[in-house]
């Protein structure tokens, strides 16, 4: 008797165990396939979803820019899919780019980043808003004219020490000019933003662990693929961040140079109670000085961001400018009237008076912009829009929004014969109705790029500077169109960038 009750009971345990499991595996299914329908019931028009990866594979397998080229090519300028179970709308209409500019949150296409070091989430670009907003307005005083003006001589000597001495030693000759770049522009940052010499062009420890952030990717790890198709199991967020903490424990991440070089800098500056006009300084003498990890985080966040930026840009526009000789003797022209009126000297304060070189550099933006895919926004409530063919769409609070600007940039929508090379097109009479949106390197709205006031004064001083003593012209390994590398969320030259620099200094 007692044990047949025992087998009875043991039976129906079973039986609600098993009709609970049913439950939750019903459960799942039914929330699952209304999240996968979300962008087909919202009329976000897109390709049709597999039920766990979604387009993973497919987008895996097509650098990024380009599959997004693919779907608005295919879909329309406001179309969807999903990474996993993530859905994306990417947004190439400029109504609706306009309309969602002022939005404040930043999503990321992996939930806590790719590189998910809890370090990181602290990041300016990683916050939420509200922790955004105050930390934005703190950092906001390191880009103040004031700042950048007070950057100026220093400016002008790592130009001169670091760059022209670098192109004396090669002139004459087919030199990539691209690690130079990227030598100066690593040491321009450590100089101006943390008063430090960074020996950059001899660390190749610290260019690794630069370039090996640049690199990572999504699909690199099976790992964040899996949680992107089941984000909702946080056990294994938890197992990424372990993962990564690990290999930063056991210094198997190259990506601990630069952590360990930003650390001893920050070490340093407190050890010795000197104080600078830089950035480290206006962190440290803010309301976060008291949390070491977050100066730790913004400081290679800073690095990071200019190194990559900075550096392609100035190697695109030196691009255009070795294959369009005509450009280049105009700016050269403009920088022979600046001499003159300048007492010989590339003048900072007059830097902005070099317009043909401000159009140059626009158009090298346009065609290469160097980040691409990391304007992203997220509403905090629904907004319908209608598109130009009457359609309705609801974009909905919290869906990762990707405005495409390499895609606007590149649309004969907007621009006459975009692969040309034209800087006259953003002359004010030459320019498109909704120029201020189809043209956003730097991003728009309140989170626009914090180095865009650095970046616009860098950009003209270094060119003027080095176009004022040599020029470019082909060499055998010039390309004619520039090979670019799409990496996670920026474009770079993938071979390098050749050309043969001649020594002519301009006579005024
Ligand atoms: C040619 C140079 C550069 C380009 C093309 C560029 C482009 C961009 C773009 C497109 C964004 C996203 C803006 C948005 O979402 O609306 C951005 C954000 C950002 N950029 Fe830049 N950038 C450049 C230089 C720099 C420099 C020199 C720094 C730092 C010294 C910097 C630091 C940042 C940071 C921290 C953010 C995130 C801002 C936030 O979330 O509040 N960038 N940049």
């Amino acid at each position: 008797m007692m044990t047949v009750l025992r087998i009875s009971m043991f039976i129906f345990l079973i039986t609600v165990l098993v009709a609970f499991i049913l439950m939750k595996i019903v459960r799942w299914y039914f929330f699952r396939t209304r999240r996968m329908r979300l962008l087909q019931d919202l009329n976000i028009p897109g390709p049709r979803p597999h039920f766990i990866f979604g387009h993973m594979k497919e987008y895996n397998s097509t650098p990024n820019v380009i599959w997004d080229s693919e779907m608005i090519d295919k879909y329309g300028p406001i179309c969807g899919y999903y990474i996993g179970a993530k859905p994306v709308i990417l947004i190439a209409d400029p109504n609706l780019a306009n309309q969602i500019r002022n939005f404040e949150e930043r999503p990321r296409r992996v939930p806590g980043g790719i590189n998910p070091d809890p370090m990181r989430a602290k990041m300016l670009g990683n916050l939420s808003v509200e922790k955004w907003k105050r930390l934005r307005a703190i950092l906001n005083k390191s880009f103040s004219s004031n700042m950048i003006k007070s950057f100026t001589p220093t400016v002008a000597r790592i130009v001169d020490q670091e760059l022209m001495d670098a192109i004396r030693a090669q002139h004459s000759a087919e030199v990539n000019i691209y690690p130079l770049l990227q030598n100066f522009t690593f040491e321009l940052i450590s100089q101006t933003g943390f008063g430090v010499h960074a020996n950059f062009s001899g660390n190749s420890d610290l260019r690794a662990a630069v370039e090996e952030e640049f690199s990572k990717n999504a699909s690199n790890s099976w790992l964040t693929q899996l949680f992107l198709c089941f984000p909702d199991m946080t056990i294994l967020q938890r197992i990424r961040i372990w993962h990564q903490w690990m290999k930063i424990k056991l210094g198997t991440s190259k990506s601990t140079e630069l952590r360990n070089f930003c650390e001893s800098v920050q070490q340093e500056r407190l050890r010795s109670r000197s104080r600078s006009r830089d950035i480290l300084q206006v962190m440290l003498d803010s309301e976060i000085q008291d949390d070491d990890e977050k100066v730790l985080a913004n400081s290679i966040l800073f690095y990071e961001a200019a190194f990559e930026t900075l550096s392609a840009g100035l190697a695109f526009t030196i691009h255009l400018l070795t294959n369009n000789e005509q450009a280049q003797r105009i700016v050269r022209d403009e920088i022979r009237g600046h001499l003159q009126e300048n007492e010989g000297r590339i003048c900072a304060d007059r830097i902005s008076n070099l317009k043909y070189l401000d159009l140059v550099i626009k158009e090298s933006l346009r065609m290469y912009p160097p980040q691409t895919t990391f304007i992203s926004r997220s509403g905090e409530r629904d907004l319908d829009y209608k598109n130009e063919d009457g359609q309705i769409h609801t974009i909905p609070k919290g869906v990762h929004l990707q405005i495409c600007l390499y895609q606007m940039h590149h649309s004969s929508k907007f621009w006459d014969n975009p692969e040309m090379f034209r800087p006259d097109r953003h002359l004010d009479e030459q320019k498109h109705p909704d120029y201020d949106v189809v043209f956003q390197p730097f991003g728009k709205g309140k989170r626009r790029c914090i180095g865009y006031s650095y970046a616009k004064f860098v950009m003209p001083f270094v060119l003027a500077t080095i176009l004022s003593q040599y020029t470019f012209s082909q060499s055998p390994k010039t390309e004619e169109t520039i090979e670019v590398l799409f990496k996670t969320a920026t474009m770079t030259p993938k071979n390098g960038c050749f050309a043969e620099i001649n020594f002519d200094p301009i006579a005024f």
